[in-house]
């Protein structure tokens, strides 16, 4: 544990170091202050966030971290050693969104290239420190607003962070380019006991909430809110906020579809519904999905609903999906 705190704050050091110098940069990259200007980013939120840029020269941030030859730097992500033993930096030519552990240490960073070219963005890599599928970008940033709104709303991508922030919905945070984990949610829950999923308005945005809905099964109580809110038209929060004003998304936050409505019609639009075989199927399918869900009221209420949608009374359902004997939620 204290070797842990000892190692966080080893890389929290060097990451902080390469921070004040990507926020230093940005100050005179014209085209990167010209690129935020355009998504309608202010100098107020870039600072809230500690935007920065990383610019174009190979070593640019290697010659200011302390000691050259220290592996810190390349254990911390920042630094690639290539074969030949020479050092470049890891980020180039990006805007850099720093990323911060609940508890405020920094530990990666993610960056967005400007112009064209691959990846769009570019995030540190897996580091004794740092683990995507375990951190929410902007939870450090969003604590106070989290507990003011009493919800927290978990989008795709940094810029959706962002621009949520710049409108004044302040209690955003993003997966970093993975699907929804068991870690995130309990981050999640930990936060606010009201979480709001609003993914991207296509396939892979529908895609990623299904993934969610799995990640929270296990996690459920009746104390807890889980809604989810699909946006329109291949519109993502960055955009959709920006084209009908923070109102609209709020209106949309309240009217987000619960996590059972949302189990359901899915279930209902995979299965052939009017036939027999197509229920019995739907059954069959729904059946790992309930018995991840801890017993409690929320179960039997799905599992009610389940039966109307499948055409089975509830104990018939009951007799193909027994209630495990788990503590209840
Ligand atoms: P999106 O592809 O939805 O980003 O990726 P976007 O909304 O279009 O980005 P902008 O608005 O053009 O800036 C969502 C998230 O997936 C991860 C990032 O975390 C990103 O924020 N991602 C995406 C990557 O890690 N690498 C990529 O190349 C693309
Ligand atoms: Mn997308
Ligand atoms: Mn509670
Ligand atoms: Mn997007
Ligand atoms: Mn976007």
């Amino acid at each position: 544990r204290q070797q842990r705190e000892a190692l966080v704050s080893r890389h929290s050091q060097v990451l902080e170091t390469a921070n004040t110098w990507y926020r230093q940069q940005l100050r005179t990259a014209d085209a990167a202050i010209a690129y935020l200007k355009k998504r309608g980013v202010s100098g107020e939120i870039a600072a809230r966030f500690g935007l920065g840029w990383a610019g174009g020269d190979r070593q640019g941030l290697s010659a200011v971290l302390p000691s050259y030859d220290d592996p810190l730097p390349v254990e911390a992500g920042l630094v690639i050693l290539s074969e030949d033993g020479r050092r470049y930096d890891r980020f180039r030519e990006r805007v850099t969104f720093p990323i911060r552990n609940a508890r405020g240490h920094l530990i990666g960073f993610g960056g967005r290239i400007i112009g064209k070219g691959e990846p769009k963005y570019l995030n540190s890599p897996e580091t004794p420190i740092f683990s995507k599928g375990s951190e929410l970008y902007g939870l450090w940033e969003a604590r106070q607003a989290i507990r003011k709104e009493g919800l927290v709303v978990v989008v795709e991508g940094y810029m959706d962070v962002v621009a949520l922030a710049q409108s004044g919905i302040e209690c955003a945070v993003a997966t970093l380019g993975t699907a929804t984990t068991a870690v995130h949610v309990q981050k999640l829950l930990r936060a606010s006991d009201s979480v709001v999923f609003s993914f991207d308005g296509d396939k892979a945005g529908r895609k990623a909430a299904w993934r969610a809905l799995e990640a929270c099964l296990p996690l459920l109580r009746d104390d807890i809110s889980i809604r989810f809110l699909f946006l329109p038209d291949d519109h993502d929060p960055d955009s959709f906020v920006r084209e009908y004003g923070a109102d609209s998304f709020r209106k949309a936050l309240r009217e987000a579809m619960s996590l059972s409505q949302f189990l359901l019609a899915e279930l209902a639009a995979n299965h052939q519904m009017e036939e027999a075989e197509g229920r019995a199927r739907c059954v069959h399918d729904a059946r790992p999905l309930l018995q991840a869900m801890p017993a409690g009221a929320l179960r039997m209420q799905v599992q009610r609903e389940l039966a109307q949608l499948t055409r089975l009374t509830p104990e018939e359902l009951g007799q193909l999906i027994p209630l495990q004997d788990v503590p209840s939620g």
